[in-house]
């Protein structure tokens, strides 16, 4: 258990934070130690992954956990299917590469999220097509009250648009220290969101790898890499409006980028909203929006917490007045 502890190194963000506590555990009975000697001092728990989808307002006063469960193991093969489970401090672009070296398929377009494999489910994490809906099978965490440890199936997750139960409706009650996921060898290759193709184009063979290559290549060219620019990738969620809503913008607005909802409602691009009330680029000294990509708020070097929140705010306030929507931080606000 280290006290004063300084968190700024392991977050991406690079604001300057500290907790009162912090120890990094590697097994559910260390998990375990660590929740009990919280609750015998009556400290609050916050749980760490690699800290790249946080944002600290103020130092947290408590103990913090870094949880750095290790491990890849095969658990069931007919074949085709693989059920693969990964410790929760695995880091997740680690993993992804060691699928695509075993010939694993389903998850090579989640290639480059920074992070770790414990929190890919807290808010499913997404990107080029592909969910960890789409490859989960069950997460193991542990009860943060009890210390009961318990298997959570696919659906128990409830896994929406950066949402899980983890996330929401029982937010800080568990410990996710295992994930399973579902591969297939020879997966067919999932090619339709937008850039990939493009990437493709001068490849003769597509392959899982190749696909992997194109999403890192895309990732690269536009989004800001936390070892050289502070940030925790998309600051904002991209909103989802009812169709009435959504057409009054669009009426307005005919190029707004739109995605289609299977409810009927429609997912608009965020970073265009935010593009378009001119903040792309937009430079406070030490923070700022990303250059080629309004969705990324950028921490230049010195920022703090409160600094970039207030910037948040005005972009808040700004596409609200524009366009009539309310846009929701996708980064987790810890002190707010
Ligand atoms: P942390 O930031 O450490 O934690 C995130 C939240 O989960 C916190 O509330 C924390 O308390 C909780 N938590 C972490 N681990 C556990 C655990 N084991 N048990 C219980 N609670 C836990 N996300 C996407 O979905 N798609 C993207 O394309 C994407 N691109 C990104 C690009 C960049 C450059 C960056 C910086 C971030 C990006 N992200 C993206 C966001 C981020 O990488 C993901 O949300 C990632 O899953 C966070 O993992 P982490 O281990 O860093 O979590
Ligand atoms: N756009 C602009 N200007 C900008 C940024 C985007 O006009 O400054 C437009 C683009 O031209 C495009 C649309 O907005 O038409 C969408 O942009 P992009 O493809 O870059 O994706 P995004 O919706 O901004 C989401 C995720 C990313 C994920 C990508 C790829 C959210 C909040 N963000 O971004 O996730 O990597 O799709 O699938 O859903 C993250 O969560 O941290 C993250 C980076």
């Amino acid at each position: 258990m280290l006290k004063n502890y300084d968190l700024t190194d392991k977050l991406t963000f690079r604001v300057k934070a500290a907790c009162s506590y912090y120890a990094s555990v590697a097994t559910d009975n260390e998990l375990r130690e660590a929740l009990n000697w919280a609750r015998e001092n009556g400290q609050e728990i916050l749980f760490l992954g690699g800290g790249s989808n946080m944002l600290f307002h103020r130092d947290f006063d408590g103990l913090v956990i870094k949880i750095a469960h290790e491990g890849v193991e095969v658990v069931g093969d007919d074949g085709r299917f693989v059920e693969v489970v990964a410790g929760a401090g695995e880091v997740w672009h680690d993993f992804v590469m060691k699928t695509i070296d075993e010939g694993w398929g389903r998850i090579e377009n989640l290639s480059l999220i920074p992070g770790c494999v414990g929190a890919s489910p807290m808010q499913n994490i997404g990107a080029y097509g592909v969910e960890i809906v789409d490859v989960l099978s069950w997460v193991e965490a542990i009860c943060v009250s009890s210390g009961e440890l318990r298997r959570f199936s696919k659906e128990e997750c409830e896994l929406g648009y950066r949402e899980s139960i983890f996330k929401g409706r029982e937010k800080g009650k568990w410990a996710i220290v295992r994930v399973a996921f579902r591969l297939e060898r020879g997966s067919e290759l999932k090619v339709s969101y937008g850039a990939i193709k493009d990437e493709l184009a001068s490849v003769d063979e597509w392959t899982h790898r190749e696909v992997s290559n194109a999403v890192i290549r895309i990732r690269q060219s536009k989004l800001p890499n936390p070892a050289e620019i502070g940030n925790a990738g998309s600051f904002f969620k991209n909103p989802i409006l009812e169709r009435s809503e959504f057409e009054k913008v669009k009426a307005e607005y005919d190029g707004v980028p739109a995605y289609e909802q299977e409810d009927g409602r429609v997912k608009v691009a965020a970073g265009w909203l935010i593009d378009q009330a001119g903040w792309k680029g937009h430079s406070r000294d030490t923070h700022g929006v990303h250059a080629k990509q309004a969705l990324v708020i950028v921490n230049y070097g010195g920022a703090s917490g409160e600094e970039v929140w207030a910037l948040a705010c005005d972009i808040i306030e700004s596409v609200k007045e524009k366009f009539g929507i309310t846009l929701e931080p996708e980064v987790n606000q810890i002190g707010l």
